[in-house]
């Protein structure tokens, strides 16, 4: 296995990326760096408004250019995508070639009740739930190139990030 300084997470929106990431952060002492914000922050936008005024195609662009700046960059660093970061065949060849690759997954209903009531997430708008089985639907296949995955509905915080630290410190002596 390759010898990689970066630890990406990807999932659906609602898996827990983020929070599993700032605590990983403090765990593992490597900064975070989340995908989303730094899309916000170079267009100067919410993603919210990015959807809007430019339409998803857009957005998707910007991703791709924020996951390889920040992939290609040589500080060791976890990497929060968005859920949608996962559906260009070129993103995901970015994400194995310069990091170990960790798929946070959820019971669908696991995901519901996490994201409900958020405006911030332009596609889960209207009907949540039916929007999060049609997106999973949609999505079945793309999450799968991940290096190891972990159901994240009944663990806590802690022992989420206790696994990836076992699996990332596996990784490194190997
Ligand atoms: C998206 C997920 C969001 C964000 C955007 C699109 C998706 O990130 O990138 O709203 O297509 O799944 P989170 O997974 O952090 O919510």
């Amino acid at each position: 296995m390759s010898m990689t300084n970066k630890l990406v997470l990807i999932g659906f929106m609602g898996t827990g990326k983020s929070s599993v990431a700032a605590s990983l952060s403090e765990v593992l002492n490597m900064p975070v760096v989340d995908v989303d914000a730094h899309i916000v922050e170079n267009a100067g936008k919410s993603i919210p408004n990015i959807f809007e005024q430019y339409g998803e195609e857009h957005f998707r662009n910007l991703e791709t250019q924020s996951l390889s700046s920040i992939l290609k960059s040589n500080e060791p660093v976890i990497v929060a995508t968005g859920g949608g970061a996962v559906l260009k065949d070129e993103n995901k060849v970015l994400m194995l070639e310069h990091g170990i690759v960790f798929l946070l997954s959820a019971r669908p209903e696991v995901i519901i009740n996490r994201v409900k009531n958020d405006a911030n997430r332009p596609l889960l708008q209207g009907d949540v739930e039916k929007r999060v089985y049609e997106l999973l639907e949609k999505r079945k296949n793309s999450y799968s190139f991940a290096n190891y995955t972990i159901d994240t509905s009944d663990l806590t915080l802690d022992e989420i990030v206790k696994e990836i630290c076992h699996l990332w410190s596996k990784n490194l002596v190997l």
